[in-house]
């Protein structure tokens, strides 16, 4: 292409007229792509530029950034020691390679530079120009505002997740389950590429958190966190559906069960008491919690209730219901509670390694163990 070039001004020379002095622009100007705040630089190659000046404008925000060598904007600060533009020129031959230096790249800064020589005595629309382009590189940012936080949904409906992002270049958005299930599309994946995770037919089972990221190659990728909640009705299930404690020695029961439902359903622990079922009040023999702390054995919008059975007595035994209730409707589970002859659980107290080989240390131990019991249970 050049040699062309060369070609073409060597036969104008032997043609041997004016236009044979006219400048040009040898090559392309390659387009240049930096990071946001790294340092862009574009070249404009000119041979036979004779007294004629070199421009650098740019078109985005319609003003002319150099000419020749000097600065031409009306702010050029400092920036880490350097000025913000700066051209150098390297001189070949008949050559000049105008390099201008864009420094702390701003997404302003993008666009198209255009290279003018400005011949002497010719109207600017007779000019040598030629156009190169700036791309300032953006990480993504998910947008908040279209995006979904919570999306709340009846079962059965259709619907969708979003997620906008924005970045340049203009990122890819995936969808996953935060839990590495599939999503729950006709055709089940792993991953879904596109800004809207299509939902038709929700169900109980496609509650959960769902994550898009928004990555264009630019580090950091973006990550956003979706929550899909369905209404529906209470569902129990229990850790375990029977209980085993020994009576009349302080030793404590608990009977644990796991609720979901959406709305949020009000727990309720009752108890069998002959044909009689009464619910349970936290008072000096029951106490209820619930779990606060994120168990890695719920599922998504499960909540973990445990009922304390104190001082566990003959009467004690019997079923014990978790009854959950919403708008949607109810459900219960039972637990039973039974007697052993030993402690059962983790807050039994434990035999100390028995090396006694006398009675006086026998009686140590049975009295330490006594001690221990109480302590451990009450
Ligand atoms: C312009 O030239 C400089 C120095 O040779 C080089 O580092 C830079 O990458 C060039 N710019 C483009 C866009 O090719
Ligand atoms: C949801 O979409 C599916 C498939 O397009 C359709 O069969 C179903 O009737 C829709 N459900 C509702 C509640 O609109
Ligand atoms: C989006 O993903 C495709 C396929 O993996 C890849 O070729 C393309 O470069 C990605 N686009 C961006 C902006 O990262
Ligand atoms: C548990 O649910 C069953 C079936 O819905 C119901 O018949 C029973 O009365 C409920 N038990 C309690 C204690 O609420």
């Amino acid at each position: 292409m050049s040699c062309f070039v060369y070609l073409a001004v060597f036969t104008l020379v032997l043609c041997g007229n004016v236009f044979a002095q006219d400048p040009e622009i040898v090559d392309e100007i390659w387009p240049e792509v930096q990071p946001l705040g790294r340092t862009g630089r574009l070249n404009c190659t000119v041979a036979k530029l004779g007294n004629n000046m070199v421009e650098w404008y740019h078109e985005d925000s319609a003003q002319t950034i150099s000419i020749a060598e000097t600065i031409d904007v009306q702010l050029n600060p400092m920036m880490g020691g350097l000025k913000k533009y700066e051209v150098r020129v390297r001189r070949k031959d008949d050559r000049q390679t105008h390099m201008l230096i864009v420094r702390r790249l701003r997404q302003q800064d993008a666009g198209t530079y255009i290279c003018k020589i400005r011949v002497v005595g010719k109207p600017e629309n007779r000019w040598t120009k030629k156009k190169g382009q700036l791309t300032v590189q953006v990480a993504p940012t998910i947008r908040d505002g279209p995006t979904t936080a919570v999306l709340e949904v009846s079962n059965g409906a259709n619907s969708s997740l979003r997620c906008q992002a924005t970045g340049i270049p203009y990122p890819n958005i995936t969808w996953t389950r935060s839990d590495g299930g599939l999503l729950p599309l006709v055709n089940p994946v792993a991953q879904y590429r596109s800004p809207e995770l299509p939902l038709v037919n929700v169900n109980v089972h496609h509650m959960g958190v769902y994550r898009c990221v928004a990555d264009n190659n630019i580090k950091p990728p973006a990550e956003h966190l979706a929550e899909l909640r369905v209404f529906h009705a209470p569902i129990t299930r229990v850790v375990q559906n029977s209980v085993g404690q020994a009576q009349n020695r302080r030793f404590s029961a608990k009977l644990e069960c796991i609720v979901q439902g959406h709305p949020e359903p009000t727990l309720t622990f009752k108890r069998r008491a002959g044909i009689e079922i009464l619910a349970i009040s936290d008072d000096d023999k029951f106490e209820v919690n619930k779990q606060t702390t994120d168990n890695q054995n719920l599922k998504a919008m499960e909540q973990w209730y445990t009922l304390k059975v104190k001082n566990v007595q003959a009467n004690d035994y019997t079923d014990y219901y978790c009854v959950a209730n919403n708008v949607f409707g109810s459900a219960n589970s039972t637990i039973k509670l039974f007697e052993t002859t030993e402690c059962q659980g983790s807050n039994c107290p434990s035999l100390p390694p028995s090396r006694a080989c006398s009675t006086a240390a026998s009686v140590f131990v049975t009295v330490f163990v006594g001690i221990l019991s109480y302590l451990y249970c009450s």
